[in-house]
């Protein structure tokens, strides 16, 4: 494998996502779950597994390597609308895709005035190729709430209608909006009752992680609130949090009533998470407990390593030679169990070049091969 050869711009990589012709691709059948996914406005889901935004992790790059295992759309990082109405450069290059491998492509916003919201979403959609616009209410990043954005507008769910109102009447794209189900546990699940309002606002699905804004990251997501949030509107809800692995996906999508869930943490190192997610779908419905789902397809160590080089190429094409600074932690998502670690992700961040921390990778991973000191599963 050459590290100076980049992916051309149509990905024909090594990881043999589910759009090649490979005979354990999987072909979702006799499943009881629908193998389509939703239907937002127009457009209709290829199936029920999307890649949940994540700021400074959900670029093309990382977008359009699940994308390629199988995510059936992928959400950007959050933008800025204030910076989007006056079209930033910067915050524009944050919208970098390419709708031949991203359709659609939905670009989340955040913001808190509903004109610079609504000029927003005319950017994203009429100059940034958005197909779908998501608003974020449900950022809980202390800098994101002292502002009034994100999660902080769950406290003024007026405010929060008119930003939706305003962006719906901006655009024919679909408007969706991601939220928690409130700010804080104490004052209970007001999404159930700001649910359907947001949908009469112009929201065309919903997105619930089930954890309150003030709970940040800590404890478990509740899933009986997506249950009953999708019980309670007429357009998809979507379900977020805790989902580590395909069978907690496919649980989470039989027994919520989400039409379709969001895994964020469990892709970063492991895109091929979604293609696990589609091989399950076609399974039986008795065999998908994670007891009984023997045979997942999982990327052995070479393959990992190809995998590395792979996302760090997309991303050197996209941002260039400071691609080196993003891989100092992304690379580590992809060699935690390899032994030494930790000596390798020290020299991996002394590095300023994408092939030398690539070559350092790439002799560590030969090392461990050839000292047959291999991780569990590969
Ligand atoms: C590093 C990081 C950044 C995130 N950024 C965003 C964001 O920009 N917008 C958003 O709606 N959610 C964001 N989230 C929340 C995720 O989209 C997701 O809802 C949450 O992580 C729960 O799902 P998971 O357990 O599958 O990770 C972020 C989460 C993480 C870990």
């Amino acid at each position: 494998m050459s590290l100076n050869n980049p992916p051309g711009p149509t990905p024909s990589g090594p990881g043999p996502g589910p759009r090649d012709p490979d005979p354990k691709d999987p072909v979702p059948r006799n499943t009881g779950l629908a193998p389509s996914g939703p239907a937002i406005g127009s457009h209709r889901l290829q199936n029920p597994f999307i890649l949940a935004p994540m700021a400074g992790l959900t670029n093309f790059s990382f977008r359009r390597l699940c994308l390629e295992y199988g995510a059936a759309m992928a959400v950007s990082e959050m933008a800025s609308a204030v910076s989007l109405a006056h079209r930033g450069r910067s915050t524009l290059k944050l919208l970098t895709t390419d709708p031949s491998v991203e359709k659609p492509f939905c670009v989340q916003l955040f913001g808190k005035d509903p004109e610079t919201l609504a000029r927003a979403t005319q950017v994203v959609v009429n100059e940034a190729g958005a197909d779908i616009v998501d608003l974020n209410l449900a950022c809980p990043a202390r800098k994101v709430l002292s502002s009034g954005h994100g999660g902080a507008l769950l406290k003024n769910p007026d405010l929060a209608l008119r930003l939706v109102e305003a962006m719906a009447k901006a655009t024919e794209a679909p408007v969706t909006v991601k939220l928690r189900p409130g700010f804080a546990k104490e004052d209970g699940p007001m999404v159930l009752k700001l649910g359907p309002r947001l949908v009469s606002a112009g929201a065309a699905a919903l997105t619930l992680h089930g954890r309150y804004v003030s709970e940040r990251f800590g404890g478990q997501a509740d899933w009986s609130l997506v249950s009953e949030l999708a019980r309670s509107v007429p357009v998809p809800v979507i379900g977020s949090g805790d989902i580590n692995d395909a069978p907690t996906a496919l649980a989470h999508l039989a027994h919520s009533g989400a039409q379709a869930v969001m895994i964020g943490r469990a892709a970063r190192g492991r895109p091929y998470i979604f293609r696990q997610c589609l091989d399950l779908l076609g399974r039986p419905p008795g065999s998908r407990s994670p007891g009984e789902a023997p045979g997942l397809w999982t990327p052995s160590l070479p393959e990992r390593l190809e995998l590395a080089i792979r996302h760090a190429k997309y991303l050197e094409l996209e941002v260039g030679p400071k691609a080196c600074f993003r891989l100092r932690s992304i690379l580590m998502w992809y060699t935690k169990e390899l032994p030494g670690a930790a000596a390798l992700r020290a020299a991996i961040c002394r590095e300023e070049s994408v092939d030398r921390q690539l070559e350092l990778l790439t002799q560590a991973v030969a090392q461990a091969i050839q000292e047959n000191r291999l991780p569990c599963g590969t």
